[in-house]
C-alpha cells in the first residue's frame, strides 16, 4: 500500500453525508442529524478533517478523518474542579472533544495525532482557554493509548457512563491544560 498525502482541512457542507457515514461506522453510539448540520454549518461546533490528496480525483477530497469540538464555559463544566479556576471571572472556557475518527485503511499514520495537535493549538489560541479534555469508553484501548502519548492526563472513570444496548460502559476523562490551566 501507498502511503498517503495528508492534507486537513475545514469540514463544510459538501462533507455532510460522507461525514454521517463515518460516524455510523466508527462508533457505537448514535449521533442525531442536528449534530452533522452543526458540524458542516459551523454553528457551535468547531471541526478539522483530513483528506488524501494522492487518491484518484473523485475522492481526493473524501474525509479520511475528522475531530469535533465545541467550547464550553469551564464553571459549567463537570470538571471545574480540576481546572485552575478564578471565581472572578466568568468568562473562562473549555474545549470539548466530541469525536475523533480514521478511516481503518488510513489508521497509524499520525493523522489522529495530527488532529488532536490541530486542537490543542486552536485551544493554545484561545486566551480565555484553560483546557481541552473529552470522554472515552474504557475497553477503546488506541484511544486511550494515542490520549496518553499525546501527554493527556487521564483525570477520572466514570462508572456507567456509556448505555450501549442497554449495557454499561465507563469511560474515562482525559483532560490537557493550556495557557496555566
Ligand atoms: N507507522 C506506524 N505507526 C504509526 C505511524 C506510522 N507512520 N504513525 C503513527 N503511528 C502509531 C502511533 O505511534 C500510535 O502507536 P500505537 O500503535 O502504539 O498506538 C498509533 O499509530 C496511533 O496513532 P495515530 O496514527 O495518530 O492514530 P490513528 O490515526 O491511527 O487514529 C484512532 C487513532 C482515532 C483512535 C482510530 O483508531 C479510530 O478512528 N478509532 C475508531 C474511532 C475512535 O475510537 N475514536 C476515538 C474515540 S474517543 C473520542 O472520540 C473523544
Amino acid at each position: 500500500s501507498h502511503r498517503p498525502l495528508v492534507a486537513y482541512r475545514p469540514i463544510g457542507p459538501s462533507d455532510l453525508g460522507i461525514l454521517q457515514q463515518l460516524h455510523a461506522d466508527l462508533f457505537p453510539i448514535r449521533y442525531e442529524p442536528e449534530f452533522f448540520h452543526n458540524v458542516v454549518n459551523r454553528r457551535d461546533i468547531i471541526s478539522w478533517g483530513a483528506v488524501d490528496r494522492s487518491r484518484p480525483n473523485s475522492q481526493r477530497d473524501d474525509l479520511i478523518g475528522f475531530v469535533t469540538i465545541k467550547m464550553v464555559p469551564a464553571r459549567e463544566s463537570e470538571i471545574t474542579d480540576l481546572v485552575r479556576c478564578d471565581p472572578t471571572r466568568s468568562d473562562q472556557t473549555l474545549v470539548y472533544i466530541l469525536t475523533l475518527g480514521v478511516v481503518e485503511a488510513y489508521r497509524k499514520f499520525g493523522i489522529a495525532s495530527a488532529l488532536i495537535r490541530e486542537v490543542i493549538r486552536y485551544a493554545k489560541t484561545i486566551p480565555t482557554c484553560r483546557a481541552a479534555y473529552l470522554h472515552v469508553i474504557s475497553y477503546n484501548t488506541p484511544a486511550i493509548y494515542l490520549y496518553k502519548r499525546m501527554s493527556f492526563a487521564c483525570v477520572r472513570r466514570l462508572y456507567g457512563f456509556y448505555i450501549i444496548e442497554g449495557q454499561h460502559y465507563d469511560a474515562y476523562l482525559f483532560v490537557y491544560y493550556v495557557n496555566g490551566g
